[in-house]
């Protein structure tokens, strides 16, 4: 057993992403200890837990043998202060920052001193939950995404006063268990739920325009990008739920810069409780007598809609780069290894040519007149230095 594999590790909250992080410490060699303030909660996740091992035999992903070791490292506390010995605590409870402050100095209180205090936030700055603490240079926010087990990547965000040993340690820990990693700023949305906000943003602008329906909108990015899901589709997926609260929250910390504003029509949906697959009906109906809708599949409207959303994510990569985010590596990482992107976004602005991208924003820039569009400095003045070379 390796050392890291011989850590103990606590994850507060069994809900989605804690039971995910939960199994997969396990399946990687650690025991780990489990707590949710609703003591159902982890009572259900073990029952997921116990389903999913058995179901990897049935297709001989995992032996018997390992399903068993990993189900029995898996322990559920009955109050925190069971977590005292723990190496590293991943908090994945509520989106709400009183809250998660409320935790973090409450485990501070009960852990020994060496033990990393890591959360799993989607949007919430990991500094701000660091002041909670006495000793905020071993709080980190370590950033799985849905399923945890399953999705390959991870974002390893430390805040400003993070200790570079706890987010070296942190790092080795989870590419021990397999996964890949890349450092973030402590910004909003850190890498991927701010670099892919243009995917649901301006799909959805383009349909309130009236230039296309989420069908035509949907197939346009999945025949011209090559994209898995189109962004309609993909926020079913999610939930409008989920994702309408991220945007909501990354808005909000960016200043409500207008590039990242929320959409009514998901504010509607949101509202409405068509949350998407799970619900039953989001931007599609998912119930059984649904037909599901054609798109028009006109190749140069299509094009277009491809031109416009590729170029607004492009944009954003590029300002994410710029602000020194992350490097342009773990960039093109996270939005393929984190979203199934078909491509890095800056190997596609190389793609695409930097002069048609940035003419794409300029032109919608110069039309709607609205900030939103505005190309990123760093895309710009790499669309010049090119342009006077080539003269
Ligand atoms: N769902 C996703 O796709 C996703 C992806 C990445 C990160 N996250 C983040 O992970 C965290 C958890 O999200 P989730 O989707 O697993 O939520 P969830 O609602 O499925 O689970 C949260 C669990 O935390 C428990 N809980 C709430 N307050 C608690 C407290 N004070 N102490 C102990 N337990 C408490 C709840 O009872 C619930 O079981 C959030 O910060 C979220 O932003 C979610």
């Amino acid at each position: 057993m390796s050392i890291m594999s011989s850590k103990k590790i606590g994850v507060i909250g069994s809900g989605t992403m804690g039971s995910g992080i939960v199994q997969l410490a396990a399946v990687s060699g650690c025991e780990v200890i489990m707590f949710d303030a609703v003591e159902s909660a982890s009572q259900k996740a073990v029952g997921k837990i116990n389903a999913t091992l058995k179901s990897l035999v049935e297709k001989n992903k995992i032996t018997q043998v390992d399903a068993d070791s990993a189900f029995a490292r898996i322990k559920v506390g009955k109050s925190l202060e069971e977590f005292i010995f723990c190496d590293l605590v991943i908090e994945a409870i509520i989106e709400d920052l009183a809250v998660k402050k409320e935790l973090f100095k409450k485990l501070e209180a009960i852990c020994i001193p060496t033990c990393i205090l890591a959360s799993n936030t989607s949007s919430i700055s990991v500094t701000s939950i660091g002041s909670a603490c006495k000793d905020p240079g071993k709080v980190i926010g370590i950033h799985f995404f849905n399923p945890a087990p399953v999705m390959p990547l991870v974002e390893i965000i430390p805040g400003l006063a993070t200790r570079a040993d706890i987010t070296n340690t942190a790092t080795t820990i989870i590419q021990s268990w397999g996964k890949t990693t890349v450092l973030a700023k402590d910004t909003p949305g850190f890498i991927v739920n701010r670099v892919a906000r243009p995917y649901y943003g301006e799909a959805i602008r383009i349909y309130e325009e009236g230039i296309a329906d989420f069908a035509t909108i949907d197939w346009a990015m999945k025949e011209f990008g090559g994209f898995k899901m189109g962004p309609f589709e993909l926020m079913d997926f999610i939930g409008n739920d989920v994702n309408f609260k991220v945007t909501e929250t990354v808005w909000q910390q960016f200043f409500y810069d207008p590039r990242y504003k929320p959409s009514l029509t998901q504010k509607r949906l949101y509202e409405a409780g068509f949350w998407g697959k799970k619900t039953g009906r989001g931007y599609y109906d998912y119930s059984e007598r649904a037909v599901k809708p054609e798109p028009i599949k006109d190749e140069a409207t299509g094009k277009q809609i491809f031109m416009r959303i590729i170029a607004m994510l492009i944009n954003e990569a590029f300002d994410a780069l710029y602000y020194k985010v992350a490097t342009k590596d773990d960039l093109e990482t996270a939005m393929t290894k984190g979203v199934n992107y078909p491509k890095g976004l800056i190997s596609w602005a190389v793609e695409l040519g930097f002069a048609n991208v940035f003419k794409v924003l300029d032109d919608l820039h110069f039309i709607y007149n609205e900030e939103r569009y505005r190309p990123s400095v760093f895309l710009r003045s790499i669309t010049f230095a090119n342009t006077a070379k080539s003269q």
